[in-house]
């Protein structure tokens, strides 16, 4: 029997932690063996649950990188700014990297992370989860059998969800473009992967935008609200209330995301939570932060040979990340709505319906994600077990080509134009 995958955590947040707990449902297959993260509850948390050795512990990712190499794998769960840095110090030592998107906060950056991983020659997998998804990637197996002949258009539509937009867009870690990255990047890094994925990876030829910060603005607080919610005396009208999202959730006993969130150095209770929503950024009034991330913005894409596409994202939105996408080919129409996929034949008129088994555990990962963290790990670690880059659906030559997509869509969006991708340019 092979010995388990070894894997350093870089960053025990919620994706680090997320990740981690394949190691406890398959320890043949993964074992945690080191974990470097400045939050002690955080790195101590993970140290007990998979019992790593003490000078395996560290309060920063440079810590790990110093050492000997001591494992096979990093996983790098870090802040988005703080992933190039660490991708292309252990791209550097031979780790293989199981990467978080975005893979980094400029176009440059990631160039150079897939540089540093191809000269390494090590295996990279980035957090393009929805890749792994297996009715998403049944979409691409039948328009690859030809179901619905040539695609000529996709549209696909990501709503954020209103009060998942205000936890992680208003008051949250990503709110700030300074402080991690634009919307689209930071959102919707991965449905520009699956739109060019679908498009059967052509060049996009030119892509326009438009999009921008609707509501969450100081000039948009309502009269008498105050700054904080806690101390709100109309808070009980306000869909965006923090003692709605996180305070009501806990009376329930739901101490998951997004409260686990708002506690980052103690186990989430009602004191806990009090405390953060007193003094934390998220008990902060969303007409009072320092938001500056778009809420809504659209892509428009052509592709090489004419295949068009349009995205939109959204924040204000009941459903939180359940994609919606509608494919338009030749011969067919294809639509997914997160449960299934239809597929309607032209020349028969008849609709066939297709679903996915799923053999992930139900309580893996992320809401929207329809449990694909699972499937993505699963992958990560198989392929480092048998050296097998070929199980990985997001690796470094794709991503790095729709990430790029992603910045120059960004850029149409704040030089109101056009941007034709052979343009010369840093991006
Ligand atoms: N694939 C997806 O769908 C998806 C979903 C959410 C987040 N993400 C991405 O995953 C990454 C992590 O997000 P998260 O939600 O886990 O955030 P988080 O804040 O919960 O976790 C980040 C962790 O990194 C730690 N950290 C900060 N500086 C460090 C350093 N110098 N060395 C080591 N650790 C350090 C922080 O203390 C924190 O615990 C981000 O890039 C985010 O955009 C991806």
């Amino acid at each position: 029997m092979a010995s388990p995958v070894h894997v350093i955590v870089v960053g025990a947040g919620s994706r680090g932690e997320n990740y981690s707990r394949f190691a406890s449902i398959h320890p043949k297959r993964m074992k945690v063996v080191g974990v470097a993260d400045p939050r002690k509850f955080a790195r101590t948390k993970l140290q007990k649950q998979h019992n790593i050795a003490d000078d395996n512990i560290f309060g920063d990712w440079h810590g790990v990188a110093e050492k000997e190499k001591f494992a096979d794998a990093v996983l790098i769960c870090t802040p988005d700014h703080l992933h190039k840095t660490p991708a292309v110090a252990f791209a550097n030592k031979g780790y293989h990297i199981l990467l978080e998107k975005p893979m980094a906060t400029t176009a440059e950056d990631c160039r150079a992370i897939v540089e540093a991983c191809t000269r390494s020659g090590v295996i990279l997998s980035v957090g393009h989860v929805l890749r792994y998804d297996p009715l998403i990637h049944q979409i691409k197996e039948l328009i690859d059998a030809g179901v619905i002949g040539d695609v000529i258009h996709i549209q696909h539509f990501e709503p954020v969800g209103f009060y998942h937009f205000a936890h992680s867009f208003v008051r949250g870690n990503w709110r700030n473009e300074a402080e991690s990255s634009f919307a689209l990047l930071a959102k919707s890094c991965h449905d520009i992967d699956l739109i060019h994925h679908w498009a059967g990876a052509r060049r996009c030829v030119k892509v326009s935008s438009f999009g921008s910060l609707s509501h969450f603005r100081k000039q948009d607080k309502p009269k008498g609200a105050a700054d904080r919610c806690l101390d709100c005396s109309i808070e009980t009208d306000c869909p965006y209330s923090a003692c709605k999202i996180y305070m009501d959730r806990v009376k329930q006993g739901h101490t998951g995301w997004p409260v686990s969130v708002i506690c980052p150095n103690s186990f989430p209770d009602m004191e806990s939570v009090t405390e953060a929503l007193k003094t934390g950024p998220y008990g902060r009034c969303v007409y009072e932060c320092d938001n500056d991330v778009c809420s809504n913005q659209v892509v428009n894409m052509e592709f090489e040979g004419g295949v068009t596409a349009a995205f939109t994202m959204v924040a204000f939105t009941e459903e939180i990340c359940q994609r919606k996408t509608t494919i338009y080919g030749s011969k067919g129409e294809l639509s997914y709505n997160g449960c299934q996929v239809r597929v309607f034949d032209f020349l028969t008129q008849r609709s066939t319906i297709h679903t996915a088994h799923n053999n992930a555990p139900t309580d893996f990962g992320m809401n929207g994600h329809g449990r694909a963290d699972y499937h993505l790990i699963d992958a990560f670690i198989s392929a480092v077990a048998n050296n097998d880059p070929s199980l990985i659906r997001s690796g470094p030559e794709e991503t790095l080509l729709s990430h790029l997509l992603v910045f120059k869509a960004e850029r149409s969006r704040r030089e109101s134009r056009v941007v034709y991708c052979d343009e010369t340019s840093q991006s």
